[in-house]
C-alpha cells in the first residue's frame, strides 16, 4: 500500500497490534467461524466498504471478516480517544486495510479522515454513531445513489437515523445493531455488568463484600451490574422508576426503594438509567461521609456534578480518577468525572462481548446485500433469524448442546 493510501501515526507499532488483535480473536469463536463462513461463499465479494468504528482489536477481527467475505474495507475513527494507535498500524500492515486514524487528533484531523474514507465511493456503511452516513446525507448527496445500504452500532446512532426516517430524508436501509437480542444481553448486561465493576474496582479497590452498594436503574446494564456485585458480596440495594422493573428487582430478591432512602444507606452509588440528574444535592446532603459515586450510563449527567463542585469547600485528587469533594460535614468521592466508568477506568467491553455485536453486524452486512431489492430507505433491527443463528453459534462455541420444542417436531 503507498503511503497516501493510509494515515496512522505509529507504522513501527504494527507488530503489538497483531499480537492483540490475535489475543482478542480466540476470543471471539462466532466471528471467526462467520469468517470461514464467508471465505467460502464471499457474500460481500466486490463490494466497497466504509467504517466509522472505535479502532481497537475487537474491529480489526471484524474488518477481517469482511475482507474475508470479498469486500474492500476501508477504516477511520468513531470517536479518536478510543483509537489504538498498534492496531491501526497492524491493519495496515498485517492485512492490507487501509486506515485514517490517528488517536487524540484534533477534530478537524478528524473530520477530513472521515472525508478521506467516503472518498473511496463506498457502497455500504458501517457506523458508531451514525457519522459516515450523516456526512454523505448533508454534504455528499451524489453519493447515495451509490450506497446499498449500512450499519448501525449505538443507540444515539440509530435514534438519529430513525428521527431521519421518519421525517423521510433517510435515503438507504440501515440495520440497527445496538438493538439485538444477542447484543444487547451479551453487551448491556454482561458486559456492562463486569466491566463496570472491574472500572470500580481498578479506580478504588474497595472490598465489595459487605458494602452497600446503591444501583440506579434495573435494566439490561442494571441487572449485570447487580448481579456481579451480588456476587461479589455486596448488599445490592435498587432503586427504579419503572414499576415493573422495580418489582422485577424486588422478586430476584434486591432491597428495592427511592433514592431518598437509598441516598442514606449507600457506601457505593451506580448510575445506569440514561436518565438525567438521577443522584442530585438532596441526596448528597444525606449521604454517609465517605460514600463513592460512579456512573455506567451513557452521558455524564446522571450525578448531578455542578451541585456537587457547589457545595465542595474544595476538591482533591486521590487517585488517578478518584477525586474527593470535601464539604464542612463529610468528603464524596466521584469517579472518573461521572463518565463512564467501564471505559474511563479500565477496558470496557471484552472481545468475547464484542463478538456477539460484530457477528450480528458481519450477518447484517450479508443480509444487506442479498436482500438490497426488497429494502427500502428504512432502519430494520437486527433479522429475528441472524439474532437466533448468532445465538446457536455461540452456544456451539461453548459447547454447549441444546433440544428442540417437541411441539414443532410433533406437528
Ligand atoms: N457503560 C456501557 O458500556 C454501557 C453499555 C450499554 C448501555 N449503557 C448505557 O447505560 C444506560 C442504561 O442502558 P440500559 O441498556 O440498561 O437501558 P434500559 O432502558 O434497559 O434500563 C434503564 C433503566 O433505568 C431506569 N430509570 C430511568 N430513569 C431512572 C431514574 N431516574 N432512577 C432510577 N431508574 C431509572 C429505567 O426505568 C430502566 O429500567 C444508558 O445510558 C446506556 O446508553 C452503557
Amino acid at each position: 500500500m503507498t503511503q497516501e493510501a493510509y494515515d496512522i501515526a505509529f507504522p513501527d507499532l504494527a507488530e503489538a497490534g497483531r499480537r492483540k488483535i490475535a489475543w482478542a480473536d480466540q476470543q471471539m469463536p462466532v466471528l471467526q467461524q462467520i469468517r470461514r463462513e464467508f471465505t467460502t461463499h464471499q457474500p460481500l465479494s466486490g463490494l466497497r466498504l466504509a467504517a466509522s468504528l472505535h479502532v481497537t482489536a475487537e474491529t480489526a477481527n471484524l474488518l477481517r471478516t469482511l475482507r474475508a467475505g470479498g469486500a474492500e474495507v476501508i477504516l477511520c475513527a468513531s470517536d479518536p480517544l478510543s483509537t489504538q494507535d498498534d492496531i491501526a498500524a497492524s491493519l495496515v500492515h498485517d492485512f492490507e486495510i487501509p486506515v485514517f486514524a490517528r488517536r487524540a487528533e484534533s477534530a478537524s484531523a478528524h473530520y477530513r479522515q472521515a472525508q478521506r474514507v467516503l472518498d473511496s465511493h463506498p457502497q455500504i456503511t458501517l457506523d458508531d454513531g451514525a457519522t459516515l452516513i450523516g456526512e454523505l446525507h448533508k454534504k455528499r448527496k451524489h453519493q447515495l445513489s451509490e450506497l446499498i445500504g449500512g450499519t448501525e452500532e449505538t443507540t444515539t446512532g440509530t435514534t438519529r437515523l430513525q428521527s431521519m426516517a421518519r421525517h423521510g430524508t433517510l435515503q438507504y436501509p440501515v440495520i440497527a445493531v445496538n438493538e439485538a437480542r444477542t447484543t444487547r444481553l451479551s453487551d448491556h448486561r454482561y458486559g456492562t455488568g463486569q466491566s463496570t465493576l472491574d472500572g470500580l474496582l481498578r479506580a478504588t479497590n474497595v472490598l465489595l463484600a459487605g458494602k452497600h452498594l446503591v444501583l440506579c436503574g434495573y435494566g439490561w446494564s442494571g441487572k449485570g451490574i447487580a448481579l456481579r456485585a451480588k456476587g461479589m458480596g455486596a448488599v445490592v440495594i435498587i432503586v427504579e422508576v419503572n414499576p415493573v422493573q422495580a418489582l422485577e428487582a424486588a422478586l430476584d430478591g434486591f432491597f428495592v426503594t427511592n433514592m431518598a432512602y437509598a441516598a442514606e444507606l449507600g457506601e457505593i452509588f451506580i448510575t445506569a438509567t440514561g436518565d438525567l440528574n438521577v443522584i442530585r444535592e438532596e441526596h448528597f446532603r444525606v449521604m454517609k461521609d465517605g460514600a463513592i459515586l460512579c456512573n455506567a450510563g451513557h452521558f455524564n449527567s446522571e450525578i448531578e456534578i455542578p451541585a456537587l463542585e457547589e457545595m465542595a469547600t474544595h476538591k482533591e485528587e486521590m487517585r488517578p480518577g478518584v477525586m474527593a469533594y470535601h464539604t464542612p460535614h463529610k468528603t464524596l468521592y466521584l469517579l472518573a468525572e461521572g463518565r463512564l466508568i467501564n471505559l474511563t477506568a479500565a477496558e470496557g467491553h471484552p472481545a468475547a462481548v464484542m463478538d456477539m455485536s460484530f457477528a450480528n453486524q458481519a450477518l447484517s452486512l450479508a443480509y444487506l446485500v442479498k436482500h438490497q431489492r426488497d429494502l427500502g430507505p428504512r432502519v430494520y433491527p437486527v433479522p429475528p433469524e441472524i439474532d437466533g443463528r448468532v445465538a446457536i453459534l455461540k452456544l456451539q462455541a461453548m459447547g454447549i448442546k441444546i433440544d428442540q420444542p417437541r411441539i414443532a417436531i410433533d406437528g
